[in-house]
């Protein structure tokens, strides 16, 4: 008998026959995000399932499962997904890393360059017909060549971005738990320092660490009070790694000039305080928008999905101890 795969939301199509070849695929074609409660009724009868970032995949929906053998997340990011509830059940999670790199690092530097040249400010000033001459003053911003970016994380992401700011003649620092090898520091010309240092030196500082329990607010008050009155703090890493009520009241002190978010505490809800702020540039969660990309993370994860489910190894195993 073929096993059973649920699809929990739309998805790019070619995912879709991969899954069928080898499965029976119970595909949700719509954008509405399903509850602890319909994921539980879903998966009663799944083998596997194809989810995103939007699904709560919790403790108490994977040990109601009786039949999951395998999560593929169509996503690289995975704390939606209960590693250690899954890992406890010898289900296989699967991600979609490598591929999202590059366009997630020119969404970082598309956002960095926006806040700090104010692109979305002007460019409703001009929409709304404010321009009436160019005037030494109007809408300046900060430099950003040669200027010092902050990566907190130098895994594949914080990378790709320090590549890009070799090319704005950035000094570029980055605090990670490890360091990483001299020959890619060489490369790619960064310094690892303390969190602390790299909050105080540098003119923008950018996230690129996942979200779990040692890295939650990992931003908060005291980090945001180090950073320079003129710095930028980045996020399209996930959104509860900054506190963002800490942030909304460091922005209305004047405590840091601004900062662009691509991601959100409680996604989709962004504060009101938030909104209200003319120093910030707000993106809904899109770091791996690109169609060829999304399409290849789709099929990525169906792969890995009916890979698994047919006796092979997934290609990307966030959890492999349980191969
Ligand atoms: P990655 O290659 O695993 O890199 C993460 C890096 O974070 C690792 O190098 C790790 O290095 C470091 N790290 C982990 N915990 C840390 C801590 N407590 N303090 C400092 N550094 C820490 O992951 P990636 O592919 O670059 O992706 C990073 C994250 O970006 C994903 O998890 C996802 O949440 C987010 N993302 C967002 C979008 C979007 O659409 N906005 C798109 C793609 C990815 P050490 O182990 O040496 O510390
Ligand atoms: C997107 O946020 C991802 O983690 O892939």
């Amino acid at each position: 008998m073929k096993p059973r795969v649920l699809v929990t939301r739309h998805v790019y199509p070619a995912a879709i026959p991969i899954l069928q070849e080898h499965c029976v695929v119970d595909y949700q074609d719509r954008y509405e995000v399903m509850d602890e409660a319909r994921l539980q009724k879903k998966l009663q009868l799944a083998d596997g399932v194809v989810c995103q970032l939007t699904d709560p995949m919790t403790r108490a929906v994977i040990e109601s499962a009786p039949n999951l053998r395998v999560i593929s997340q169509i996503a690289v990011g995975h704390d939606n997904i209960d590693i250690a509830a899954a890992t406890a059940r010898n289900i296989v999670v699967t991600n979609t890393p490598d591929v999202l790199t590059e366009a997630t690092a020119d969404l970082t530097f598309a956002l960095l360059l926006a806040t700090a040249r104010k692109l979305p400010t002007a460019e409703r000033f001009l929409r709304d017909g404010k321009w009436q001459r160019w005037d030494v003053d109007l809408l300046c911003g900060g430099d950003v060549h040669g200027s010092t970016l902050g990566l907190v994380g130098l895994g594949r992401i914080g990378q790709a971005v320090a590549r890009r700011a070799k090319g704005f003649s950035m000094r570029v620092l980055y605090a990670s738990r490890n360091q990483a090898p001299r020959e890619l520091e060489q490369e790619l010309g960064v310094m690892r320092v303390p969190l602390d240092a790299l909050l105080r030196e540098s003119d923008f500082v950018s996230l690129h660490v996942p979200l779990n329990d040692d890295t939650r607010h990992l931003i908060s008050i005291a980090q945001l009070c180090q950073m320079k009155r003129t710095a930028v703090l980045i996020n399209t890493a996930r959104g509860p790694i900054v506190d963002e009520r800490a942030l909304i009241a460091a922005l209305e002190e004047g405590l840091l000039a601004g900062a662009g978010l691509d991601v959100f505490e409680d996604e989709p809800n962004v504060p009101g305080d938030l909104l209200a702020l003319p120093n910030v540039v707000l993106l809904p969660h899109i770091g791996s928008a690109v169609t060829s990309v999304r399409s290849l993370m789709c099929a990525i994860a169906a792969r890995d999905c009916a890979a698994f489910l047919s006796g092979e190894q997934p290609e990307h195993a966030v959890n492999p101890e349980v191969l």
